[in-house]
């Protein structure tokens, strides 16, 4: 395919950070997907279900992360090859994979992208956009809380 040329593009750090963190969210609800269409055993209806919750909510807020860029006049990044480069996210590999394999790797996702999303609330802060900073700080609490539920499967049970 021609690649088209793209015009002069606006940009700025939050914008940058939009970007970013639009790339990581965007790879996390690919791999959240991913598990839970594959998850398997003792634990599936709970870890399907919560996947989906988590794959729902990425996929409301890429749209508000995109659209944000673009009502600060910026363009949003696009396409699955773009985002999966942009974010360096791993995925996961095709076939059986171990319930808590599929929970250890959203963890470690979802730490990414909590840190990108760090980094976009300070540099929206020192920019004073305080409307970006707003939507960031949602999305970190979300992550916060999204890991605190992962990380407690994870740990051994006391029974
Ligand atoms: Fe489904």
């Amino acid at each position: 395919m021609k690649t088209l040329s793209s015009a002069k593009v606006k940009t700025s750090p939050v914008v940058a950070g939009l970007n970013l963190l639009l790339a990581d969210s965007y790879a996390l609800m690919a791999l959240s997907h991913h598990a839970h269409w594959n998850v398997e055993g003792q634990d599936f209806f709970a870890l399907h279900t919560a996947f989906q919750t988590h794959y729902e909510n990425l996929f409301e807020a890429i749209d508000e992360i995109a659209e944000r860029t673009r009502a600060l006049d910026a363009y949003s990044n696009g396409g699955l090859k773009a985002l999966a480069k942009e974010s360096g996210i791993e995925e996961f590999p095709t076939g059986s994979v171990a319930a808590k394999d599929y929970v250890a790797g959203l963890v470690v996702a979802h730490e990414k992208t909590l840190a990108d999303a760090v980094a976009v609330r300070d540099t929206a802060g020192a920019a004073n956009d305080l409307e970006t900073q707003d939507l960031v700080i949602g999305r970190i609490q979300w992550h916060e809380k999204t890991l605190w539920m992962l990380r407690s499967y994870l740990k051994p049970s006391h029974a």
